[in-house]
């Protein structure tokens, strides 16, 4: 007998536990300061106006796909046309790259998360404290194996016991957690500059580069082309309102990023007397520049105790969606069951991750490209390969399988508002979108 699809229970848990992957470390770290680097007002304009757009069609197609054909990606490409099965692979292996190396940076947040809980903020803010630790050779993979381990409780507990469980209760919590910080924040004395710096729309530092950083960012904070929509899609029920559904989600996603903006460059902004180099440090701003923000606050260790609490929330339930997609893609080629594919996922991620993790220590003479291990899947995933898989799922909605495809499975469900925008934005304007973010990711094209 054929084994029935897991589901969501309701359209909350659907959008809740699709929140949960689209908000990550890219809304809490990413997008803060790009804003800040950007323009300000005019790169959140921007950012907006894309989200509704392209973020809008390329998030709804997916999702439509995954629901309509109740499959995850490897099988549900190959179920419409053959030739394109390929694609179906290329959404399989991106997950499977980023998946070991999102957990040693979930370890790296969890490691702050037990200083700072346990009072030791002092010292988490020395000067060598991060590069120390991701550079020891036990301690960080202690940390990712802990992440792991409970991302993968997650998953073996189900769709709808675990993943949509963790996720209904965490999201809530995770918008009070911010709510609380930003108001925080945003009392401290002096804060009223950084808001407007943060706020004002800069005309002076709007470019094309804007509209481009903003696509890229759009497109990894939505988690898409990696097969993950397509899996929650799978998850669906057929009768909830698909349209209302994802622009729930997108406005999930978008207000958390903006949020995490107010939280986080007002703060930096005063610690660092205005000096916008401290907003542009990478993992620098999460793992140094942040801690000593805190510790140089009022009651800093405990609003960096909340701070980290919030980011592993954030990070659990993003790589959770990573393994959630990974277990269920296997199990529907192969039919392995949730609990083997599981075990078989967890023990692939431990071998991949520790080089990953290693890359900064003991192997850190490896470098391929000029990257270090980690640095190195981050750029094949996202630079070359999600691109490239965006690409190719509008080319086989807009040309093959056709709008309608995706338009009858929306409307199955309730009114299809954006219909006419969807169907240019697939065949035409997200392809043209894509292709920049490539050549610029490639570094082929710079703007
Ligand atoms: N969307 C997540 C973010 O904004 C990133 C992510 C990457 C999520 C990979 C899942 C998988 O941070």
């Amino acid at each position: 007998m054929k084994k029935e699809r897991d589901n969501f229970s309701s359209k909350l848990g659907f959008v809740l536990a699709t929140a949960g992957s689209a908000v990550g470390l890219g809304n809490l770290w990413r997008f803060p300061y790009l804003a800040a680097k950007y323009g300000g007002g005019i790169f959140l304009l921007t950012y907006l106006i894309l989200a509704v757009t392209f973020g809008f069609t390329l998030m709804i197609t997916e999702v439509a796909l995954g629901r309509r054909t109740r499959l995850s990606g490897t099988r549900a490409f190959a179920s419409l046309d053959r030739r394109f099965g390929f694609v179906g692979y290329l959404t399989f292996i991106i997950p499977l790259i980023i998946f070991p190396y999102y957990c040693v940076i979930g370890g790296w947040v969890t490691k702050y998360l037990t200083a700072f809980v346990s009072g030791n903020m002092k010292a988490a803010t020395g000067a060598t404290y991060f590069t120390d630790f991701i550079s020891a050779n036990t301690s960080p993979i202690f940390f990712m194996l802990f992440f792991l381990a409970i991302t993968c409780i997650v998953i073996i507990m189900g769709v709808q016991k675990g993943v949509e469980k963790v996720s209904t209760i965490l999201m809530p919590l995770l918008i009070i957690m911010i709510i609380f910080i930003c108001i925080f924040t945003m009392l401290q004395p002096g804060a009223c500059e950084g808001i407007l710096y943060y706020l004002k729309p800069n005309f002076a530092d709007f470019s094309a580069s804007t509209v481009l950083a903003a696509l890229g960012q759009l497109f990894y904070s939505m988690s898409l082309a990696m097969g993950i929509m397509i899996t929650y899609g799978s998850y669906m029920k057929k009768n909830d309102d698909l349209e209302s559904s994802v622009t729930q989600v997108e406005l999930f996603d978008t207000a958390i990023a903006f949020l995490a903006g107010l939280m986080i460059v007002p703060a930096v902004y005063v610690f660092s007397g205005g000096d916008q180099s401290a907003m542009n440090s990478g993992p620098g701003l999460m793992f140094i520049t942040l801690p000593s923000v805190f510790q140089s606050m009022k009651f800093g260790s405990f609003i960096g105790a909340f701070f980290f609490i919030l980011v592993f929330f954030a990070a659990l339930t993003s790589s959770i969606s990573l393994m959630e997609t990974l277990v269920s893609m296997i199990d529907d080629r192969f039919h392995t069951g949730r609990r083997k594919t599981t075990i078989g996922v967890f023990l692939f991620a431990i071998i991949f991750g520790i080089p990953s993790s290693l890359g900064f220590g003991a192997w850190s003479h490896i470098t391929i490209m000029g990257y270090s291990i980690l640095d190195f899947w981050d750029f094949i995933s996202n630079s070359v390969l999600m691109p490239i898989s965006a690409l190719l799922t509008c080319i086989f909605v807009g040309f093959i399988v056709k709008p309608r495809f995706i338009i009858e499975e929306v409307e199955s469900s309730g009114n299809f508002k954006r219909k006419a925008l969807f169907t240019i934005m697939i065949r035409y304007i997200a392809p043209i979108c894509i292709v920049l973010i490539l050549l610029c990711g490639l570094g082929i094209l710079t703007i």
